[in-house]
């Protein structure tokens, strides 16, 4: 059975005292509201990593950063690298969100780089790809999405692709208000396991967990979480609220 994933990421948002709010009201509240199968990861600015997984430390709440660089160290100015996410305990770091994508440069053949940086450091990276309003009206969201997959991953060994998580983050959903529909985003899910399926085989496939993110919230998170190959959420705008994150959380049964 894969494993459902709810992140919620909270971007360039919340004081350091707004963020320690936030994660010890989650931590308090998901003891008994959330299904076992179901991991809470929270994903806040670099610096307030440390007191956040400090915070967290006997909690079941996991911690991811937003980004990493490819290097494990050097002369880098205003970087971090996974083997620093590594030995602070860190689980997952997000690669290739779109905003980096889009504000920051980043492309596929770096990113594939920073994949490979952040397995080695023993990192969980969440991969995002998604496709433009521009391309999804083009006709091209299947292509352009296999493309961001393949470039940026499928260079991996099945014992590192086994590794993965994947997210699916339309641009034109994120932080618009609009969400894919449910039939949209099982579509590009289920062709994307499709592709790893074929590079990879049936089983990894299978295993792998995908999550869904752009304008998720607690009134769309049923119907998203309930198709076969969504498993799980990348949370913006409502994850910066307890209990909108928790009740996204509710949401998988
Ligand atoms: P919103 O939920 O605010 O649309 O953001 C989604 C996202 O980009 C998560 O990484």
């Amino acid at each position: 059975m894969r494993k459902y994933i709810i992140a919620g990421n909270w971007k360039m948002n919340l004081n350091l005292e707004q963020g320690y709010g936030l994660v010890t009201e989650i931590s308090g509240m998901m003891q008994d509201e959330i299904h076992s199968n179901v991991e809470l990861v929270v994903i806040p600015p670099f610096i307030h990593l440390h007191g956040v997984q400090t915070l967290l430390k006997d909690s079941p709440v996991k911690t991811g950063a937003q980004n990493c660089h490819h290097k494990t160290g050097g002369a880098y100015t205003g970087e971090i690298s996974p083997t620093m996410l590594a030995d602070m305990k860190i689980d997952y770091v997000i690669i290739g969100h779109s905003e980096r994508r889009q504000y920051f440069g980043e492309t596929n053949a770096l990113l594939a780089e920073k994949i490979n940086a952040a397995l080695d450091a023993g990192l969980t990276p969440i991969y995002c790809f998604g496709e433009t309003l521009e391309e999804r009206e083009a006709g091209q969201e299947l292509n352009v999405n296999f493309q961001q997959v393949k470039e940026g991953l499928f260079h991996l060994s099945e014992e590192q692709f086994s590794k993965m998580v994947l997210a699916y983050e339309p641009v034109w959903a994120i932080g618009t208000g609009k969400t894919a529909t449910s039939e949209q985003a099982q579509e590009i899910h289920s062709f994307i396991r499709s592709k790893i399926s074929e590079k990879y085989g049936n089983a990894l496939a299978e295993e792998i967990s995908i999550l869904y993110g752009g304008s998720m919230k607690p009134g769309n998170a049923s119907e998203l979480l309930s198709c076969k190959d969504i498993d799980g959420g990348l949370i913006g705008g409502a994850a910066l609220e307890s209990r909108s994150f928790i009740d996204i959380a509710k949401a998988v049964v």
